[in-house]
């Protein structure tokens, strides 16, 4: 049997690390990347031999390059999971805050999709490419102007991607997550008044696990979805698409809104 390659970006703590090890219990040998070398070797240890870390600054085109050449083979799956938060209303925020949450959350995932694209296409592999982006690159939300803007700019790269590569059968596709009680989340979950307020406002009523996103990315990844491409798939629980759910009805319910 031959083997197949997924990288999987950001992989050192969080979404990305549950994700690693989804992916090496689907079969795949996982290139598992991170800027921070240590964390991202703790999850391959703990992992197995299935799991190959590296220190990888997907901003930086020198250091991805290197990557994705000490790959003995194309990847069939690429996953650009990396990404950071910057938050501050749009009046108040640095600059540097900016240029750093489009810098990792957009050009990071060009410049990862694109090396990698480069070699599926010289080895004439196809594959597959699956984009973290965030409900937040689909609704605005306060104080998150920056990281809304890169996610949104991820859903278009998305798409232009799927255009302009679907010759050469490299499927790329996004996964937006909701209110996911992981990674960079972390912090705001620990209160527990957040929470509950959080998870009520969400159709399916709890918050998301890396679980739930780990499991749409490696659908999407695979041959099930041989005829999808171009497209951001929310793993929300129906928050996004429930937005008119808080507004209050007559009782006869009778008008429209
Ligand atoms: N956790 C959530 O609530 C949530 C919701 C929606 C979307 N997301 C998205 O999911 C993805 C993973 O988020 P998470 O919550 O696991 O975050 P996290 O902060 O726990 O993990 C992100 C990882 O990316 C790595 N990273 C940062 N900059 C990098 C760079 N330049 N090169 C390589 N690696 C880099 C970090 O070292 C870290 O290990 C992100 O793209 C995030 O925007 C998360």
């Amino acid at each position: 049997m031959t083997t197949t390659w997924a990288v999987i970006t950001g992989a050192g703590r969080g979404i990305g690390a549950v994700l690693a090890r989804h992916a090496a219990k689907e079969g795949y040998r996982v290139a598992a990347w991170d800027l921070d070398g240590e964390a991202v070797r703790a999850v391959a240890d703990d992992i197995g031999e299935a799991c190959v870390p590296m220190a990888v600054d997907v901003t930086d085109e020198s250091s991805v390059r290197s990557a994705v050449a000490e790959l003995p083979a194309a990847p069939s799956l690429v996953v650009n999971n990396a990404g950071i938060v910057r938050f501050g209303p749009l009046l108040e925020l640095a600059a540097a805050d900016w240029r750093a949450a489009l810098d990792v959350n957009l050009t990071g995932t060009f410049l990862v999709a694109r090396v990698a694209a480069e070699r599926m296409i010289a080895e004439s592999t196809g594959g597959a490419i699956v984009n973290i982006a965030s409900i937040n690159g689909l609704a605005a939300a306060p104080g998150a102007g920056a990281y809304t803007a890169s996610k949104a700019g991820v859903v278009m790269l998305t798409e232009h991607m799927a255009l302009e590569w679907g010759a050469h059968g490299i499927r790329v596709n996004a996964v937006a997550p909701g209110l996911i009680d992981a990674g960079m989340s972390d912090a705001i979950y620990a209160d527990p008044e957040v929470r509950r307020l959080r998870s009520g406002r969400v159709p399916l009523g709890r918050l998301g696990t890396a679980q739930d996103v780990a499991e749409t990315v490696l659908f999407l990844g695979s041959e099930k979805a041989a005829y999808v491409t171009g497209q951001t798939l929310a793993v929300d629980g129906g928050i996004t698409r429930g937005a008119l759910n808080a507004m209050p009805r007559a009782r006869s319910d009778a008008s429209a809104d």
